[in-house]
């Protein structure tokens, strides 16, 4: 408070005096200090503040891949070519992002088993740099939740998940400290892989304190309820769970521009659809769409957490501020980045190399 004070000379245009006089200054000797409120107080800090946190609930999840030459038959036990232990679930994999992207804070909120695989996971999400992981809460009686990804030599895989702590670890809800999180966050970001009781609870607190929910559709294809969808701000889907959401075709552009229609008739007003190769494309209720090309990657490499990266991305962007159409440019371009590179967290890009791309490939 000392500092604002101090700052506001009667000459001075700094953010403070720009933003108490808005667009009709005042002579201000005569009325600034007076008209001082902690809000445009903090207002005024917050021009040179980093930007306020993102808070992701979600899951994490111990990724087991198994390389092998067919899927065993029953009774039979086949050896792998090769296996390994990835960190991975959306939860974690948006997280991850925005710690590498963001910046401010990137919070995840999550549950892991209290095992091997949640300090996998733990230790994985600390490695990948920037995200608050304090309120991963290890789960007393459930497992981690993990997956088995078997990859067979044609490209084809079978994976078999178990849901684990990210589906029963939540006991009663999420906890007060955690809502509080919540309510101050910049942003908040959904997934469809914990329950969806506790994606509205999160949804409810953000809501209440007027803090966007973005939606990222992927996950479990079971209909969404109302009540959730009705409570997220921007919802992204991909052209296939906007198809299996709405019960309709997304082949074309029209047919994703109905599909997207049919969102808003069921209570979200924007839907953010990525559309892999074809770049992705924003529709918001009563407004044309805009759509955002790829950036064309020098390689594509694996495009495993591409969806995860764009959606984390276009989080990251708003949070700082930018408009809708920037936001997007800066989501293709990191998940630009990230198909060029193997595996979902290890291939998320930071801030600067984004910059770097943007700049590159210039405006537009
Ligand atoms: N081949 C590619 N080259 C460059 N960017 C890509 C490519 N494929 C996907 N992307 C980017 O990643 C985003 C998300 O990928 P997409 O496949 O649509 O998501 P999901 O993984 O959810 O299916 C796309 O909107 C696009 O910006
Ligand atoms: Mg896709």
């Amino acid at each position: 408070m000392a500092q604002a004070r101090v700052r506001l000379t009667p000459a001075g245009r700094t953010p403070a005096a720009t933003f108490l006089s808005g667009s009709n200054p005042r002579p201000a000797h005569l009325t600034f200090f007076p008209k001082l409120t902690p809000t445009s107080l903090s207002a005024a800090a917050a021009a040179n503040a980093p930007p306020p946190h993102i808070v992701v609930v979600g899951s994490a999840n111990a990724d087991i891949y198994v390389e092998v030459d067919r899927l065993p038959l029953i009774g039979e036990t086949v050896a792998a070519r090769a296996g390994r232990s990835l960190a991975g679930g959306k939860g974690a994999n948006q997280a991850a992002c925005g710690g590498r992207l963001a910046l401010g804070p990137t919070y995840l909120v999550a549950r892991v088993g209290d095992d091997a695989n949640g300090r996998l996971l733990e230790g994985a999400l600390a490695d990948a740099g920037g995200v608050r992981t304090d309120r991963v809460a290890r789960a007393a009686d459930a497992p981690s939740g993990h997956a088995v990804v078997m990859l067979m030599p044609d490209g084809q895989n079978s994976i078999i998940i178990v849901g684990g702590a990210n589906m029963e670890g939540w006991a009663a809800g999420i906890g007060s400290e955690d809502l509080e999180l919540i309510r101050k966050a910049g942003v908040l970001l959904l997934q469809r892989e914990i329950p969806d009781w506790v994606n509205a609870q999160a949804a409810q607190a953000a809501k209440s304190a007027g803090v966007p929910v973005i939606m990222d559709a992927g996950g479990m294809d079971t209909p969404l309820p109302r009540e959730l969808l009705s409570l997220v701000d921007i919802f992204s889907p991909n052209e296939t769970e906007l198809a299996r959401l709405t019960g309709m075709p997304t082949e074309t552009f029209e047919q994703i521009s109905m599909a997207a229609g049919k969102c808003h008739k069921m209570g979200v007003q924007e839907v953010l659809v990525k559309l892999g190769s074809q770049g992705s494309a924003l529709f918001v209720e009563g407004e044309e769409p805009i759509r955002q090309p790829i950036v064309p990657a020098t390689e594509v490499i694996d495009t495993t957490g591409a969806g995860d990266t764009f959606t984390s991305a276009f989080a990251v962007a708003l949070v700082e501020g930018k408009p809708k159409r920037e936001c997007m440019r800066f989501a293709a371009a990191a998940a630009s980045l990230c198909v060029r590179v193997k595996g979902a967290i290890p291939s998320m890009p930071d801030r600067k190399s984004v910059m770097k791309l943007l700049e590159s490939v210039g405006v537009e």
